[in-house]
């Protein structure tokens, strides 16, 4: 039996930056007394991100969640959406609170992004767009999606919330389909306390979407349309300043964690991971592993109660399956013979403590719990 950790490990931990370098921040918000509303920070935050990103057109939010619904209003989406159903709750909630219905397709068994080709049979009359996840930061099979979009007249818009800097053959993934949608939780790879983005491909969509944050209001006397507040203020911003100093360095320490697990857990019977997808720079938002219980010998829920008894909170991300909530549960898509490999992993999957400052030994301890039960 292995000792049990004296102090919990989460899942994930945020990154936090020098505490002197964000007072610096700071004492220029005090001076000015400018704490949101456009403020120098945010614009700054705007131009260094999207710098920083390599991309062109980009709007920054309070949250990854307004940031999601905002990019369906920006759309005038309606009707029925195709998404997935592994993903976190709000990739669905979106949706419902655009009155839209989702229509649930199931995901690949490789990566678990949503299966192109069962979108197809999934699109009626009603469908207006396809909402992919880049799940674990996973890049979609994005060709074949835009494919079946443009075919069908369909928009996309990927919730890329684990996706941020994640690159293919050195171009950022977020170019891809008409709207892709970042968060900045606490949770993420990169965060602003909580924050999101929403990247567009033209100025006139970003000009759309800054209206749509901040009431509609286009000056100071008129209102274009019926916006939200989904501003990001001031304080998260230069949060998101100094982050960006950071980030690097935090990207590459998750790299040598995941890089390490995989070294230990490669051969351990029952136990899959995934491994780095041939030219794609990954974000390593998350560790998750499979569970075959038959191969393994105990199953996902067993290991998931023995760890968290050893004081390590691994959590099973995405399970339940969106689908499986009450609010959606009734849709016909839902079903799980509809969705047999979203069912599976969803049994199958824990994610694994995975943060910059998270110490091998404690990855080799968290190893050793899995490969000797
Ligand atoms: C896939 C996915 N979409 C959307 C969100 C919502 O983002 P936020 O928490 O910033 O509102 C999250 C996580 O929080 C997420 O994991």
């Amino acid at each position: 039996m292995k000792k049990r950790l004296q102090t919990p490990v989460y899942v994930t931990q945020p990154a936090m930056p020098p505490l002197e370098e964000y007072i610096f921040y700071l004492q220029q918000i005090w001076d000015s007394r400018i704490l949101t509303n456009n403020g120098p920070f945010h614009q700054q935050f705007e131009r260094e991100l999207a710098d920083y990103l390599g991309v062109k057109y980009l709007s920054v939010f309070a949250n990854g969640t307004l940031a999601l619904v905002t990019a369906l209003q920006a759309l005038h989406i309606s009707g029925e959406v195709i998404t997935t159903p592994f993903s976190f709750v709000a990739t669905t909630h979106a949706l419902w609170w655009n009155n839209i219905k989702p229509v649930f397709v199931d995901i690949e068994p490789e990566y678990f992004t949503l299966d192109p080709e069962k979108i197809k049979a999934a699109i009626t009359p009603q469908t207006t767009a396809i909402m992919p996840v880049h799940v674990y930061g996973n890049p979609c099979k994005c060709s074949a999606i835009q494919k079946i979009a443009d075919t069908y007249g369909l928009k996309v818009i990927y919730d890329a919330a684990h996706a941020f800097g994640v690159k293919i053959k050195g171009t950022s993934i977020l170019h891809m389909g008409d709207l892709s949608v970042l968060s900045f939780h606490a949770t993420k790879t990169f965060s602003t306390v909580e924050g999101g983005a929403i990247i567009c491909q033209d100025a006139q969509m970003k000009r759309h979407i800054d209206h749509l944050k901040n009431f509609g209001f286009e000056d100071e006397v008129t209102v274009v349309e019926p916006g939200i507040n989904a501003k990001m203020n001031e304080l998260q911003a230069a949060f998101g300043l100094l982050q960006l100093k950071h980030i690097n360095k935090y990207i590459s320490r998750r790299k040598e964690i995941a890089n390490l697990y995989r070294r230990e857990l490669s051969g351990v019977k029952g136990i899959r991971f995934l491994n780095d997808m041939e030219g794609v720079d990954h974000s390593y938002t998350y560790f998750p592993i499979l569970v075959d219980s038959l191969l393994y010998g105990e199953t996902r829920d067993e290991l998931y109660v023995r760890l968290k008894a050893n004081n390590i909170y691994a959590r099973r991300y995405f399970y339940p399956l969106i689908s499986q909530f009450p609010t959606y549960r009734g849709l016909a898509s839902a079903k799980p013979e509809n969705l047999p490999v979203a069912s599976k992993v969803a049994e199958q999957v824990i994610c694994l403590p995975i943060y910059p400052h998270l110490e091998p030994e404690t990855v080799n301890h968290i190893a050793n719990m899995i490969k000797y039960k």
